[in-house]
């Protein structure tokens, strides 16, 4: 049912958690299931030095923050604003049909701590927040799966 990259960043567990005193933060909750993921950013140099994200969620979803947190940390924000939920998923290889879903909450999540970020710097928010789609459930169809 998962890939094997799915059972390997579901028991990652480095960037689980907090940031205290994090210079964004954003929090989304799933219209689908109820559950919900927190990721915190620190950031320095314009570059994201350190992500950790909670997530109260399925194993599909853990695995998809453990994803994210290890695509965009040291990456430039300019860079991370275009990362999408499409680019999670694919990362961990697909996911079955009925748990797309579930990774839609990491980058949702992150394009809200960035937007967070950039309102508390005083800089309008940009980017994808507001924009946020779904990941098409023919994810798995169009790779070819
Ligand atoms: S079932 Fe809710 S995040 Fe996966």
């Amino acid at each position: 049912m998962y890939t094997e990259k799915v059972m390997e960043y579901f028991t990652k567990q480095e960037n689980v958690g907090e940031i205290p005193d994090a210079d964004g933060e954003g929090t989304i909750t799933s219209p689908t299931c109820g559950d919900l993921m927190k990721v915190t950013i620190r950031v320095k140099d314009d570059v994201i030095e350190d992500v950790k994200v909670k997530t109260f969620g399925c194993g599909a979803a853990i695995a998809s923050a453990a994803m994210l947190t290890e695509l965009v940390k040291g990456m430039p924000l300019s860079e991370a604003m275009s990362v999408t939920n499409m680019d999670v998923a694919e990362a961990l290889g697909g996911l079955p049909s009925q748990k797309l879903h579930c990774s839609n909450l990491a980058a949702d999540a992150l394009q809200e701590a960035i937007a967070d970020y950039k309102e508390r710097n005083g800089n309008e928010a940009t980017g994808q927040r507001g924009k946020r789609k779904e990941v098409p459930c023919q994810l798995e169809e169009a790779k070819g799966k």
